[in-house]
């Protein structure tokens, strides 16, 4: 603090939620810069399991929360998270960027659409993520700006409608039904308004009066459209970069970067896995580890950690320190392994450094350290042993102080090292 940064520093899912909820207790303004409800929250406050999907987790704390102008943004899913919120008696304190893109239903359709026609499948989550940054980019997207304006909604709607029909037509799909749409979304916009406004003036006059952001990136570092294992990645910046672009503060404003890092790791969606265990291994972490998808349900691909991969987003996000959560999940294994280098078959090299391209990363496997295994079944009074042995080797292998560890689900289960 003043402004930290929080990003994923694998594939997402690597609890972020909870080292956001942690640290939000001193911040301010609790804020996003990028994704939409593809990224998937699950923070337990008092025993009871709160699942976000557009706002920030902190918003749980009653602190000012902030959907940045980078974000895609669903209406009836936000919408629907404000309710969720005012049942439990939380009056959410939210300020939703202008400038943030909206997704349609014909974004959805055509997310399940493109996929089905696609060889080599992403496993998106089929939220329309993709389709509403290609808009954006494309010039012809809409933001919530325009939700505001009737007659505005109304002309680039029709315009947007009559481009994504013919492109429905091509990949076997139905047009829009354009009032039914026009209605729905004006009706979001009034129910948007009072949330409506400048995330950028907002956070830059924050953090002039000394106040505490917390930006909290979703998805992961090995998910970003520019540094990930693209082509099988999200389409925005997940890195702690786009914080600055998805919420226009610029890079001298940020203080702080955190990463957060599973114990091992996991990915779920298709892409290179250099670490995946598609054994027995891999399906204990995976019941150990409740290891299925917050958005779609989907059972995640685990795998050993990576300390390449976890290097490597040291480096593109400038991190000052890492959060490991998960500790707690190997817990029983005789041996646990860390993958320390990458070998290339070609050559018989060994690397330190994460390959460029997927043609690079498939030319190489993993080489591991073992490590003894520890028993102790509750890790919540402090690490010792081998488990303590495991974090500092980890450490050792980042480059960078492990300052948070996460030993169980709930609030008080996160140790200060
Ligand atoms: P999209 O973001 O729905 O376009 O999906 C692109 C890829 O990112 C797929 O592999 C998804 O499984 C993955 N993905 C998107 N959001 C998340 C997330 O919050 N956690 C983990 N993976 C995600
Ligand atoms: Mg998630």
């Amino acid at each position: 603090m003043p402004a930290t940064v929080i990003i994923g520093t694998q594939w997402g899912d690597e609890g972020k939620g909870k080292i956001v909820d942690f640290l939000a207790e001193k911040a301010d303004i609790v804020a996003r810069y990028q994704g939409g409800d593809n990224a998937g929250h699950t923070v337990v406050v008092d025993g009871k399991e709160f699942r976000f999907h557009l706002v920030p987790s902190g918003a749980i704390r009653g602190k000012r929360a902030v959907l940045g102008n980078g974000m895609v943004i669903n209406p009836s899913v936000l919408l629907e998270e404000i309710r969720r919120l005012q049942e439990n008696g939380i009056e959410p304190d939210l300020l939703v960027s202008k400038k943030a893109h909206i997704i349609f239903p014909f974004h959805r359709e055509l997310d399940s659409l493109k996929e089905k026609g696609k060889k080599e499948k992403i496993g998106t989550t089929k939220k329309g993520i993709g389709p509403a940054y290609t808009d954006k980019v494309a010039r012809i997207g809409i933001r919530l700006g325009d939700l505001l304006e009737e007659g505005t909604l109304k002309a680039k709607l029709e315009f947007l409608v009559n481009i994504k029909d013919r492109e429905a037509e091509i990949y076997g799909g139905q047009p829009t039904d354009f009032q039914k749409i026009l209605e729905e979304y004006t009706f979001y916009g009034k129910q948007l308004k009072r949330y409506a406004g400048d995330c950028s003036a907002e956070i830059n006059k924050a953090l002039d009066d000394g106040k505490n952001v917390l930006i909290e990136g979703a998805q992961g570092t090995h998910l970003d459209i520019d540094h990930g294992t693209y082509p099988f990645v999200t389409s925005s910046n997940t890195i702690a970069g786009g914080a600055c672009t998805g919420l226009g503060i610029g890079p001298t404003r940020i203080d702080d970067v955190g990463g957060v890092a599973k114990a091992y790791t996991t990915r779920v969606g298709a892409g290179a896995f250099p670490t995946e265990l598609n054994n027995k291994i891999g399906e204990k972490i995976r019941e150990n580890g409740g290891e299925y998808g917050t958005t779609t349900g989907r059972p995640r691909r685990c795998g050993w950690f990576d300390s390449v991969l976890v290097r490597y987003s040291c480096r593109i996000n400038s991190l000052d320190w890492l959060a490991l959560t998960k500790l707690d999940v190997l817990t029983g294994f005789k041996t646990v392994q860390v993958c320390v280098a990458y070998k290339d078959l070609t050559t018989g090299e060994t690397t330190e450094d994460f390959p460029q391209t997927l043609e690079e990363l498939g030319r190489h496997e993993p080489i591991y350290e073992e490590l003894e295994g520890w028993t102790e079944k509750d890790l919540s009074d402090g690490i010792s042993g081998n488990a303590l042995k495991y974090v500092k080797r980890l450490e050792e292998l980042c480059g960078i102080p492990i300052k948070l560890v996460g030993v169980g689900k709930s609030r008080k289960e996160t140790l200060v090292l």
